[in-house]
């Protein structure tokens, strides 16, 4: 197994898990968000704002297309990124994609101050819909489902086991 992808909905803790977990294994992390707003020179909020979602999500797609020049990485990607099967078939078989399955009203009481645009064009029980109907695709699109309520660490734990034990029995 290559890099760690790690995916689900917003607030469920890709950021903080993929730095500790990248930390445990010694492992590069990359942040995907980061590096779209780096390559495009601009925040999320503004490239939505200025360009639209349509034009976020094919700057998306060229960032998780650039996955498979990268090795031994953990990924955090956007709470969309795996709900699009051009991305989650542009991800390589041989990477371990994890969905943090943390429940809506932890994920919420992360985002809910924000500034990402999902959070200001939708309303709380839209983003409950939203949630909703994701679940389902992130697990069908994940290899793997982790509990992610637990605290980074022990979220973290989970997955080095499920890597060494899908690594050991190969
Ligand atoms: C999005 C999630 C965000 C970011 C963008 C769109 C989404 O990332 O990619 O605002 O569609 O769920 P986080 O999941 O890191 O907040």
């Amino acid at each position: 197994m290559n890099n760690i992808i790690l995916c689900g909905f917003m607030g469920c803790g890709k950021t903080t898990v993929g730095k500790v977990l990248a930390r445990m294994l010694a492992m590069e992390y990359i942040d995907l968000d980061t590096e779209i707003q780096q390559d495009a020179g601009l925040t999320i909020p503004d490239i939505f704002a200025q360009y639209g979602e349509a034009h976020f999500r094919d700057l998306e797609h060229v960032a998780v297309k650039g996955l498979a020049k990268r090795i031994s990485c953990v990924v955090s990607t956007g709470g969309g990124a795996m709900t699009f099967e051009r991305n989650t078939t542009a991800i390589s078989p041989h990477d371990m994609t994890v969905f943090l399955d943390a429940s809506f009203e932890t994920c919420y009481e992360r985002i809910r101050e924000s500034d990402r645009p999902l959070i200001h064009n939708n309303t709380p029980q839209q983003l409950a819909e939203l949630f909703e109907r994701r679940r389902v695709i992130y697990r069908a699109a994940c290899a793997f489902t982790v509990d992610g309520d637990p605290p980074a660490e022990e979220v973290s734990r989970e997955i080095i086991r499920l890597r060494e034990h899908a690594l050991t029995h190969k």
